[in-house]
């Protein structure tokens, strides 16, 4: 095993700075989850989350384990000194430098670019600093603000990976997104010498139809 690296506060901006998850966040993210139970159930197929901050105080302690093996980054996402949401680095395999990155915020703070800030925080201090190659996000294709969030920083969907997941009984085909360290911020693809030869092709029957 490789030794833990250290998760640090990242800042994302004046107003937003994403702080390493700790034992304390407990009831604060107890409440912020509990608000936003609906959706977070629907999107994440949480269905049994803990009901009191004791229970809660638990499960984190649990989480927190993969943190201090150093599988796992947690982040929590503040935005003007409130809790907003969370954003992590999980499933980090050191061997091929890589890791998953998942997150989530409560309904009052969508819509204002938080969770593009904070990708984009992390993604390039995980490529900077952590030294990873190549971070993956995977969300349902019918979760259009999840795909948004990495579409927006040019991310390119690199595959859909169907029935890959379940949520309440539904399968879910789930669309997987994939930022690299050597094109970061990503540059748009070049164009294949198959895309070439299509234009071209193009090209010259449009100039038949012109002579038909
Ligand atoms: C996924 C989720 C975090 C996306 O939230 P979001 O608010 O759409 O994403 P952002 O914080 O990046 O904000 C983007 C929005 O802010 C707007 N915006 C305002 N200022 C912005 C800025 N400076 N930069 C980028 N976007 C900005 C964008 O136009 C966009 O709004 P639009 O969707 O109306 O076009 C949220 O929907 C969520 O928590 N869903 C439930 C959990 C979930 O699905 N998690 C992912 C599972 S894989």
């Amino acid at each position: 095993m490789q030794e833990p690296f250290e998760t640090p506060v990242l800042t994302a901006g004046d107003s937003l700075v994403l702080r390493p998850a700790e034992l304390d966040d407990a009831e604060r993210f107890l409440n912020l989850a509990a608000a936003n139970i609906e959706r977070l159930s629907h999107a994440l197929g949480v269905w049994d989350p803990p009901k009191t901050v004791e229970d809660r105080r638990k499960l984190m302690a649990e989480d927190l384990k993969s943190v201090q093996n150093g599988d796992r980054h947690w982040w929590m996402i503040e935005s003007e000194g409130q809790l907003a949401g969370t954003i992590d680095i999980h499933r980090i395999y050191y061997r091929v430098r890589q890791g998953f990155v998942g997150y989530w915020l409560g309904a009052a703070f969508t819509g204002r670019g938080i969770m593009t800030r904070s990708l984009q925080a992390v993604i390039d201090w995980a490529f900077t600093e952590r030294k990873l190659i190549r971070i993956e996000i995977q969300s349902s294709i019918e979760n259009r603000a999840s795909c948004a969030v990495p579409e927006r920083l040019g991310i390119r969907r690199e595959s859909i990976r169907r029935q890959s997941h379940i949520v309440k009984d539904q399968t879910l085909d789930m669309a997987s997104y994939a930022a690299f360290a050597n094109n970061w911020p990503p540059e748009p693809p070049e164009k294949t010498t198959t895309d070439k030869n299509d234009l071209s092709r193009r090209r010259d029957s449009a100039a038949t139809s012109h002579r038909i």
